[in-house]
């Protein structure tokens, strides 16, 4: 098997982690005999800087001819002040909305081991394990029309929100499905009581699901929402949300896992799976080989199961990500109150390669009996 994987380290610690990632993709291809390629481009502040331009041609093209593509981070503060459509952030969009994947798929999970570095107590995130379904291409982020307006250009500034009953259908039957290899359960978030792309979604989201007698529905407020993930994170499956609230709220989940560097999330939908860390660029610790590759290596891990169809390759790499947890194996982000020792972005790498081995070995050894 061949499988052709376009990679865009991007900005900040985006080099870092997606090197961690390729080097964990290259073990299970050595390890399971398959050929995957690696074709590295430039997006975001990195692109701007050599070629003008947030999403060069080059790079969205070999994006296109790919299987699928993995991301490290987008965003540098440098060009914080620039209008939205030259900023970094404008390539990675650009890029979602070519590759056509909708459906942004962000689990949340309590990671045992490191449980006392999460804010909240471990009784409260212990088992939590939701599956955040963001909708990726529509809502403010790309609703027309957008800009500044007024008399000196900026007295005035908006942002549309919209969704048609299709856009709304075709996520909530992703977060069904998902829902019905889970617990069955899915919570679809709004702002009903205001907005009328809510009660679209409400309305919409609640026809589809009597297609799915099998699963169970409710409601909550997107401001209800935000305080039951962290009050009472496991009374939750699936999270379906639009763009915005679905950018808010997992970010807010990551408090579940303890750390943002632990959460990945994988683009479907589209001709070519997109796959990126939650993370940002986090420019304060840049090139000190401190930042936390288990976002980028569980991103990888996805990709596998999303796009290459190795279900089994992805369940090795995230079980040989929970193994490196529990021998202690930490970056500062997942240290405080765990325990345990302290290991560089790449040594962290290198550990979850050697529990892949393991794990592949050891379910070698009892097919063999
Ligand atoms: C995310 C990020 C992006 C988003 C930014 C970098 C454009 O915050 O993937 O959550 O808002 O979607
Ligand atoms: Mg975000």
């Amino acid at each position: 098997m061949r499988f052709k994987v376009t990679v865009l380290p991007g900005d900040g610690i985006g080099p870092e982690v997606t090197a961690e990632a390729v080097r964990v993709l290259q073990d299970v291809a050595a390890i399971d005999g398959y050929r995957f390629d690696f074709e590295e481009h430039a997006i975001g502040g990195a692109a701007i800087r050599e070629f003008g331009s947030p999403l060069p041609t080059k790079t969205l093209d070999a994006c296109l001819a790919s299987d699928a593509v993995l991301l490290g981070a987008v965003g540098a503060p440098e060009y914080d002040r620039l209008p939205p459509n030259q900023r970094p952030e404008a390539g990675l969009l650009l890029l979602r909305r070519a590759l056509g994947g909708y459906a942004n798929l962000r689990p949340a999970i309590s990671f045992k081991p490191i449980a006392a570095c999460s804010p909240l107590r471990p009784e409260i995130s212990d088992g939590a394990d939701i599956l955040i379904v963001r909708e990726l291409l529509g809502g403010l982020y790309f609703g027309e029309p957008r800009g500044f307006a007024g008399a000196n250009g900026s007295t005035v500034a908006s942002n549309t929100m919209s969704y048609s009953v299709e856009e709304i259908e075709r996520i909530a039957r992703i977060a069904f499905v998902a829902a019905r290899q889970r617990r069955g359960k899915v919570t679809s978030v709004d702002k009903a009581n205001v907005l009328e792309t809510s009660q679209l979604w409400r309305q919409t989201v609640t026809r589809v699901a009597q297609d799915y007698p099998d699963v169970t529905l409710d409601h909550l407020y997107v401001d209800a929402c935000a305080m039951h993930l962290i009050a009472n994170p496991r009374r939750f499956d699936v999270l379906l949300t639009e763009n915005l609230f679905g950018d808010i709220l997992s970010d807010e989940a990551a408090v579940i896992a303890g750390s943002l560097g632990m959460l990945a999330s994988a683009t479907i939908g589209g001709e070519v799976g997109l796959y990126e860390p939650v993370h940002g660029s986090a420019p304060d610790i840049v090139g000190q080989g401190i930042a936390n590759p288990c976002g980028a290596i569980a991103s990888a891990a996805m990709m596998l199961r999303h796009s290459a169809n190795l279900e089994q390759e992805a369940c090795d790499i995230e079980l040989a990500i929970q193994h490196v947890l529990e021998a202690g194996y930490r970056t500062p982000d997942i240290a405080a109150g765990t325990g345990g020792y302290m290991a560089t972005t790449s040594e962290i790498g290198e550990l979850v390669c050697q529990a892949v081995t393991e794990i592949v070995d050891m379910r070698h050894a009892y097919h063999a009996v």
